[in-house]
């Protein structure tokens, strides 16, 4: 029967309804297919056909390309905003190359372009082995007239692109937008693009409203998007043509399934699937969690600092003083001298900084011509070099007050900004006076310890004096009335601190006496508490003063506060009277990680599965500091006396955003005072105060060897040499025998591999310089991950030095002595 009439098409109408699904990857001209049939690529990874959300029977019906083989993933939608709502659909490639979707009623629900396929040519429809669906010529000229990968909808897969075709006639713009929400995926709020072409940003926006930017390109990245850079997974690509202008990703590991999502909710969030291995998807990064990146968060000259607090920039000042004492900064700053066109202005150059928004690009000008062309405009308040289109550096100019601005301590970029006569001449008195500032500061830092050593004494013994006669008199009531107030938040009304009140404190800590003290670092000592209500707590009293004012320091305790993790230490509250300043903290019965590991004894407990759960929970507390939680949080004093652990041996990280709390000086990328402890301080920090997340790596991958081999890596003794243990284990990693450095009471040979990952992971966070460490979502990809291809690790920073000989034997007997923190001036 076949062979009388119409072969071809009977034939293959037979087959297809007799199939469950085609085991093919194409679809040939007036051949159709209906719900239940799918096309699945030849690689097995996608497949396209229909679906539906929620519950089956009252589901809408779509035409989509999702995963084969896992959790319906779906990764395109056809008819996204047009469902079929009788149940019923079937979809059809013409003899033209138009592929039609049909409902029950027979109208076309959903059609591809018709305009581009050319007469004479045999069309064939084609799921591609990356997702992308394609219309082609299946003659000898495979020409693609149509392909998915041109309409996008809320997932960027690897090599799709992200941009504007530039072509004559099309200026098509392809950008992302969010589902409306999880069962529903018609076109929502949120949208991720690149645009405008002219110079081209990544913009995260709810509706028109941008509420993330990034850019523009800078030639390594798009400017202030450092997160958006590649990865030991993924590569991230910028290119710029005169018919194409586009970002996209490739995937440097195929076995790892990868997409790029923006929410429902407008997270912009990348995802990985390991193929064989991984139960669910793993959120790797969120791409839009830093706070201060929140669109114009600062107002017009105003910079976002550290996480979430606003500054104006040098030579502007709060346009609304009283907002900004209330934490509203979006009015920002003013100048204080008005500049005055062509009289005398001039520019000053800022580093670190994001990129303000609303560039514009002026072809074919250099450095030198850049300046005079803004000074010659108005209104250009500044300038800069970047090479906007990865294709050479151009002049990039800012008409109008500068927004969205942002500081970064390690790297951002230069920018010049117009300021008036009287700035200029301010900055130029200011360096003269420099160099003479230098001295007479030297000799008032000696001045103002002398003082404030006789200061604290003085205050110390009132507060003794004070508390004796308060024991008598009104111990009762202090406990009557709770002895806390709360601070208002201003930013979430639904957060309370606790502020705790000087007397509470004493009371439960026995005013301090060194009964009750439980450690001492370089910020304070702490000790351990009990409050009227029998909880316990762990109080640390900073010695120092913070450089902030007290309603702001109180709001940076909140911000930390609102840290929650099971790998951090819970922040309970905080005490600030007077002098006094006092962080208080969930107490933990087990001691921190310095009282185990190094002892034989108690080292003989930590089994390696114990080792490794606590090298991964101190990862995955690292990395949420470093880039999931609201605040990007730089420890700066990582080490095994600050990572505490719980009964059940989970690790928590004690100490961390205290830096913060100082108030350090962070418009540097260096910072003058050096906090941190030998042994554990990486090279560029402890020689040249430059600090970033990747100093915290290095101290992370000391601890890594740390607690395999259960030696200190500043103590460490040998007879055949005199290597630290960063040195040491190099030199065993070299000779390919890196087992040996494991201590000798782990005794289950079966976890040799995984010892061996963790000594190379710990090897590549100790790498003397920072841009070969990785970044802790990398490190925890690579300890969670068995089989992807780690890097060489090059020589380590610090691989010989050693505590000094002198202080290391006097401390043998007093380890509190062993972990003290330094707190140096750096020499500059
Ligand atoms: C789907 O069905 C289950 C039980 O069959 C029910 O519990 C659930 O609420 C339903 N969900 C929706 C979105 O209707
Ligand atoms: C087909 O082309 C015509 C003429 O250009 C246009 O009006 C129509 O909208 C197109 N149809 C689709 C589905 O794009
Ligand atoms: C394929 O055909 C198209 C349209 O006919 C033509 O523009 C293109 O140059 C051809 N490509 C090749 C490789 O022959
Ligand atoms: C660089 O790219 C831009 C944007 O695509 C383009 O206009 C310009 O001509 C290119 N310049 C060079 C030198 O290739
Ligand atoms: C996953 O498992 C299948 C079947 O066991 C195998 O054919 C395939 O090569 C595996 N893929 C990877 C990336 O390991
Ligand atoms: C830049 O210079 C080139 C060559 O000198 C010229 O063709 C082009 O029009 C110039 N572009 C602008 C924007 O002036
Ligand atoms: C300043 O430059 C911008 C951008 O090139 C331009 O639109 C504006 O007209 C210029 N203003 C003056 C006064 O030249």
């Amino acid at each position: 029967m076949c062979t009388i009439i119409h072969p071809l098409i009977l034939c293959s109408l037979l087959f297809l309804y007799l199939q469950t699904s085609f085991s093919t990857d194409t679809l040939k001209p007036h051949q159709s297919f209906v719900d239940g049939f799918t096309l699945i690529s030849s690689n097995q990874r996608f497949e396209f056909g229909f679906f539906s959300l929620g519950n089956g029977s009252s589901g809408d019906l779509y035409l989509g390309i999702w995963y084969h083989d896992l959790p319906l993933t779906v990764v395109w939608v056809a008819n996204r905003n047009n469902p079929i709502r009788d149940s019923f659909g079937e979809v059809s490639l013409k003899e033209n190359g138009v592929l039609i979707l049909y409902a029950r009623s027979s109208d076309a629900v959903w059609t591809t372009d018709n305009t581009t396929f050319t007469s004479g040519s045999s069309p064939v429809l084609q799921l591609l082995d990356s997702g992308n669906l394609v219309i082609r010529d299946d003659g000898r000229n495979k020409t693609v007239f149509w392909e998915s990968f041109d309409f996008l909808t809320d997932t960027l897969l690897p090599n799709m692109k992200l941009g504007w075709k530039l072509d004559v006639g099309s200026h098509s713009h392809r950008y992302i937008r969010s589902w409306k929400s999880s069962e529903d995926p018609s076109e929502g709020d949120y949208s991720f693009s690149l645009d405008p072409p002219e110079a081209p940003q990544l913009v995260v926006r709810s509706g028109s409203r941008k509420l993330f930017r990034w850019g523009p390109y800078d030639g390594t990245s798009f400017s202030g998007g450092t997160t958006l850079t590649s990865s030991p997974l993924f590569q991230t690509l910028f290119v710029s043509s005169s018919i194409e202008l586009y970002f996209k990703y490739e995937l440097l590991d195929e076995s790892i399934l990868s997409r790029f999502v923006i929410s429902p909710t407008g997270l912009l969030q990348y995802f990985t699937w390991k193929v064989n291995s991984s139960k669910e998807w793993n959120l790797l990064v969120t791409f839009n969690s830093d706070p201060c990146d929140i669109y114009a968060k600062c107002g017009p000259y105003g910079s976002c600092y550290s996480l979430s607090s606003c500054r104006c920039l040098s030579g502007f000042t709060p346009d609304s003083p009283r907002d900004w004492g209330l934490f509203s900064y979006s009015g920002g700053c003013k100048r204080k001298h008005e500049v005055n066109c062509g009289h005398g202005d001039g520019f000053v150059k800022y580093n670190a900084l994001k990129f303000p928004d609303n560039p514009v690009v002026w072809e074919n000008y250099t450095n030198h011509d850049c300046e005079a062309k803004c000074l010659k405009n108005c209104s250009c308040m500044a300038y800069a070099n970047a090479d906007v289109y990865g294709n050479g550096s151009r002049c990039v100019a800012w008409i109008g007050d500068l927004l969205d601005l942002k500081n970064f301590p390690n790297g951002g970029e230069q920018i010049y900004i117009r300021m008036a006569h009287a700035e200029l001449k301010s900055i130029a008195d200011d360096k003269r006076k420099h160099s003479t500032v230098k001295i007479v500061s030297v000799v008032t830092a000696i001045g103002v310890l002398l003082l404030s050593a006789g200061a604290i004494w003085y205050i110390s013994w009132i507060i003794r004096n004070r508390r004796k006669d308060q024991i008598g008199r009104s111990s009762n009531a202090a406990q009557q009335s709770g002895s806390f107030q709360y601070v208002e938040d201003n930013q979430d009304s639904g957060f309370q601190l606790p502020l705790y009140d000087l007397e509470t404190i004493l009371l439960a800590c026995n005013s301090f006496s060194d009964r009750n003290k439980i450690g001492q670092g370089g910020f304070g000592s702490v000790y351990k508490g009990e409050l009227s209500n029998g909880q316990e707590i762990a109080v640390k009293r900073l010695v120092e003063k913070s450089m902030q004012g007290v309603e702001e320091l109180k709001n940076e305790i909140i911000l930390i506060a609102k840290l929650q993790h099971r790998n951090l230490v819970k922040l309970l509250g905080c005490c600030i009277e007077g002098e006094e300043t006092m962080l208080v903290y969930e107490y933990l019965p087990n001691k921190s990680l310095n009282n185990f590991i190094y002892d034989k004894p108690t080292r003989k407990q930590l089994t390696w599965r114990k080792r490794y759960h606590i090298i991964k929970g101190i990862a995955r507390g690292l990395l949420y500091l470093h880039q999931d939680s609201r605040l990007r949080i730089i420890h700066r004093d990582l080490k095994t006396s600050n990572i505490l652990l719980d009964s059940e041996w989970n690790p928590k990280i004690s100490d961390f955003g205290i830096a913060r709390i100082f108030g350090t000086d962070q418009i540097q990328e260096m910072t003058k005072r050096i906090i941190g402890t030998y042994g554990y301080m990486s090279p560029e920090y402890a020689m040249n105060g430059h600090y970033s997340v990747k100093s915290d790596v290095y101290s992370f991958g000391v601890i890594v060897l740390e607690i395999i081999s259960g030696q200190k890596n500043w103590a460490f003794h040998h007879s055949d040499h005199d290597l630290n243990l960063l040195g040491h284990a190099w030199m065993l990693w070299n000779r390919r025998q890196p087992l040996e450095i494991l201590d000798p009471t782990v005794v289950e040979p079966s976890y040799g591999n995984q010892v061996i990952r963790c000594i190379h992971v710990a090897l590549l966070c100790v790498q003397q310089y920072p841009e070969d460490r990785p970044k802790m979502s990398t490190v925890y990809a690579m300890l969670s991950y068995e089989n992807m291809e780690l890097p060489e690790p090059k020589e380590p920073g610090f691989c010989r030095e050693s505590y000094p000989k002198k202080l290391d034997t006097s401390a043998s007997d007093s380890s509190t002595i062993n972990e003290v923190t330094m707190t140096t001036m750096a020499g500059r």
